[in-house]
């Protein structure tokens, strides 16, 4: 029976959370202020903190650094007030493992609360396995040494199996399309379909009926009855991408048939039930689309079952001489040509630089060099990237503290300065717009109306 210690001075929310969470079978320990919480998290043996921020005498933030300093796993969830995100924030920087607005719901708590409990239990069985496997996760198609991807990997091993819908995190690039299909060769569905569904892909007016498929005259066009990709993936795997650019309404829909797994086809009556598991990929952070009331709260938490972040690649550059090699290797043997390896000093060049692309641009940088190297051996002058820490300082008005905001311009303007470029360098289409700027498509939305621009369909 997993433990939590509650730390609120509000007597009556505290008896309340008491409550609810010993219904749901846990053992709560009751704190008024930090120090007694503390002084219990000592005493007692304790699997997740739910504590308020603001608390007379010790604040809630230096009792997250203490516990952290005493027990860096253990999850802790902080509760503050609505209109105080800056805090939150602040907390999740401090370490802390979510956080939730007050005023909540207590059914939010709960999953929170449940959440965070799984994803703890699984990385202590994921530590566990490791240690008795040596640091073994391996797969012919993934470059993993770093401890980060094997991280990943572990969690890919538990979660594989199981019929948990799991939301995949990282930047563009990271290998978020290659987690998911391995997640699902892995599975026991794996002899079931694997089908993927792009929402940036599809204009918004069609990615329902591709989602849930229609009857024969649903609308205009609909000249016969098609399935959707949920009947299509039935005792398989749904893999759909860019889940924070999925409209508003749609979500509705998303929601309902993850919990009752069973939605009618557009312009159907007949209900239909499938068996399918679902996978949600995002590269950007959803909270900030929560915020913004773009993405709906209730269907995030029911994706995020299981969450696998992908580190970006400059945080796992000890994968980069095997990664490197591994497309050598696919690129050679494609272009016919004799590429044995790389130079020392063209790899020095792949370790330093950043990549902003992440594992993606990498492979394509090293497609064009094994198309552009005359001879056998890789060399620096064969890899195109531009690296600013291979400039020379002289150059530009930058001097040692960087660029600033044009003269006299507020960060609001120039943001707004920005989205108007975006727009133009996209030559109006705005999910282009918005993946240049790292929006989802719905906040670039918002973000135009603000800026009065006409909300005109997409084509
Ligand atoms: N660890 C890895 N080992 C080998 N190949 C990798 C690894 N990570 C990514 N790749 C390769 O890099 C390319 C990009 O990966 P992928 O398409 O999965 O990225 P993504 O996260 O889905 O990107 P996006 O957000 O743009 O959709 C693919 O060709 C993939 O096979
Ligand atoms: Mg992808």
């Amino acid at each position: 029976m997993p433990t939590i210690l509650i730390i609120e001075d509000e007597a009556k929310l505290r008896r309340l959370l008491e409550l609810n969470l010993g219904d749901d079978g846990f053992k709560t320990l009751p704190a008024g202020d930090a120090e007694t919480g503390l002084k219990l998290l000592n005493s007692e043996p304790v699997h997740l903190v739910l504590t308020d921020l603001k608390l007379p005498g010790m604040s809630g933030l230096d009792f997250l650094h203490k516990a952290k300093e005493q027990n860096a796993q253990l999850p802790i969830v902080v509760m503050t007030a609505f209109g105080s995100v800056e805090t939150a924030v602040e907390a999740m920087k401090a370490g802390a493992s979510d956080y939730v607005l007050k005023p909540f719901s207590l059914a939010e708590i709960r999953i929170v609360v449940h959440k965070e409990l799984d994803h703890s239990r699984l990385q202590e069985e994921n530590r566990s396995l490791r240690e008795a496997l040596g640091q073994k996760y391996s797969h012919p198609n993934i470059v993993a040494r770093s401890p980060k991807m094997q991280e990943v990997l572990a969690t890919v091993e538990r979660v594989a199996p199981t019929n948990s819908t799991v939301l995949l995190g990282g930047e563009s690039g990271v290998g978020k399309d290659l987690i998911a299909r391995v997640i699902h060769e892995k599975s026991r569905r794996a002899s079931g379909p694997f089908v993927k569904i792009n929402s940036t892909a599809i204009p918004e007016n069609l990615l329902e009926s591709e989602l849930f498929g229609y009857e024969k005259g649903a609308f205009t066009g609909a000249a016969t009855s098609k399935p959707g990709k949920f009947e299509l993936a039935d005792k398989g795997t749904l893999f759909l991408d860019e889940i924070g650019d999925v409209p508003p309404a749609t979500q509705v829909k998303l929601l309902r048939v993850l919990q009752e797994r069973e939605f009618e086809r557009l312009g159907g009556t007949r209900t239909i039930k499938v068996d399918v598991r679902l996978l949600a990929a995002t590269n950007r952070d959803l909270r900030a689309a929560l915020e913004e009331g773009t993405f709906r709260e209730d269907l995030y938490y029911r994706l995020n079952v299981v969450p696998i972040n992908i580190p970006p690649l400059r945080e796992h550059k000890e994968d980069i001489p095997a990664l490197t090699e591994l497309f050598v290797k696919k690129y050679a043997a494609g272009s016919g040509k004799k590429i044995e390896s790389v130079s020392p000093a063209a790899l020095e060049r792949l370790t330093r630089f950043h990549w902003p692309g992440n594992v993606r641009e990498l492979e394509n940088v090293i497609e064009r060099a094994v198309a552009l190297s005359p001879g056998p051996v890789i060399q620096p002058g064969d890899i195109m990237i531009d690296d600013p820490a291979e400039r020379t300082p002289a150059r530009g008005s930058a001097g040692a503290g960087g660029e600033f905001l044009p003269e006299g311009m507020t960060l609001e303007q120039w943001e707004d300065e920005m989205i108007r470029e975006a727009m133009r360098r996209a030559g109006g289409n705005k999910s282009q717009a918005a993946r240049l700027l790292g929006l989802s498509r719905n906040a670039l939305r918002y973000r135009l109306s603000k800026l009065g621009f006409a909300e005109e369909p997409e084509s």
